[in-house]
């Protein structure tokens, strides 16, 4: 499994995802900005992958400044200009603040070593629950499942396995999952670079489609389940992932097909209490109007760009997360799934 992150003793190696799947390539990072750059420029990308890239960077400036009298205060704005490289996914800035309050007090060399166990930590965990996603999720589907997905989220985008693909890899292993049409995910091609790229490293059979095509297959009965990841879930269950998953979700809707979001728990943000308090990212035009820096359209032409959708939780089959199963009525099963992780207890399948 290819590892997007590799922290060493005083940097942090990234790997620069624009380049794939033409090129492995690292670029190291000695600073937060550089960390923050890459983010920006989804060089580095998917919702848990962020949050763990985004506390590497707060170890980075506390490293660099932890001989120096700058404190805590100059630390929080360095963690606020990280926190905002993207808005939409809520991994990033829950993976700061959960830090943040577990550091407060410390100062110097003491401060920057505790970050960057809380980073190692979050690395760790984001890692088991793509495990433990991936086996509740696969258990959802029917044998031989022809499964669509959409965008990456895969090792590139966690620690592990991943979300909704750590979902497929599970469930082609134990033969759930036959076959995998793989949206290429317009703009920026993250299903055609990406998730086309891991599923052939697998051996998984996976199939390339451009995303109109998925209504047309659900139509001939060639899809039997959508599963997709997450950048924020709020209260009710709407879920805000890829530009494109909202029309994926009406569609499997419209023909019966099972709508599954993967999601590990430090994506939901129960304090949003629906789909429309969450903040989407909009991007430049450039990256509409270009395929991989070649132009496919006018350069003149007014291009919009926002970078995630909406998907009402009422056309969301169930939610899967490290911690169970969520069902509708979500408000109460995701708020279930957050009470028994706050009391560290088991967690039970919520909903019905
Ligand atoms: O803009 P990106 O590539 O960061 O968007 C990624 C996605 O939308 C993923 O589906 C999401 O982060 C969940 S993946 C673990």
């Amino acid at each position: 499994m290819i590892e997007a992150i590799r922290p060493g003793a005083e940097t942090v190696d990234l790997l620069d995802q624009r380049l794939l799947p033409d090129r492995v390539e690292y670029v190291r990072c000695r600073r937060a900005e550089d960390v923050v750059a890459l983010i920006q420029a989804l060089a580095v990308r998917g919702a848990p992958l962020i949050g763990i890239a985004g506390l590497y960077a707060w170890w980075l400036e506390a490293r660099a400044l932890r001989d120096q009298a700058a404190g805590w205060e100059t630390l929080m704005a360095a963690k606020e200009t990280i926190a905002r490289a993207r808005p939409t996914a809520v991994n990033l800035r829950w993976a700061l603040d959960r830090a943040a309050a577990r550091v407060v007090g410390l100062t110097g060399p003491d401060l920057a070593a505790a970050i960057r166990r809380e980073a190692d930590l979050l690395a760790q965990e984001e890692r088991a629950r793509s495990h433990a996603m991936a086996v509740r999720g696969a258990s959802l589907l029917g044998r031989g499942s022809r499964v669509l997905t959409h965008c990456n989220t895969g090792s590139l985008a966690t620690a592990g396995v991943g979300t909704a693909l750590g979902v497929i890899r599970e469930g082609y292993r134990t033969g759930a999952v036959s076959r995998v049409w793989v949206d290429e995910t317009r703009p920026l091609l993250q299903g055609a670079r990406l998730t086309a790229w891991e599923l052939l490293q697998d051996g998984i059979p996976a199939t390339l489609i451009t995303d109109s095509m998925a209504g047309f297959l659900m139509a001939r009965g060639e899809v039997d389940a959508v599963v997709v990841g997450a950048d924020r879930i709020a209260a009710n269950g709407d879920t805000a992932n890829k530009i494109g998953t909202y029309a994926l979700a009406v569609l499997a809707h419209h023909h019966r097909i099972p709508f599954y979001v993967v999601a590990p728990m430090s994506t939901l943000d129960l304090a949003r209490d629906a789909g429309s308090d969450i903040p989407i990212e909009e991007r430049d035009g450039s990256e509409v109007r270009t395929v991989r820096g070649v132009a496919v359209a006018p350069l003149a032409v007014e291009a919009y760009n926002p970078a995630f959708d909406v998907t009402p939780g009422s056309l969301i089959t169930a939610i899967v997360t490290d911690r169970g199963l969520a069902y509708p009525p979500y408000r109460e099963t995701l708020a279930q799934l957050q009470q028994s992780s706050a009391n560290g207890g088991n967690a039970d399948d919520a909903g019905y």
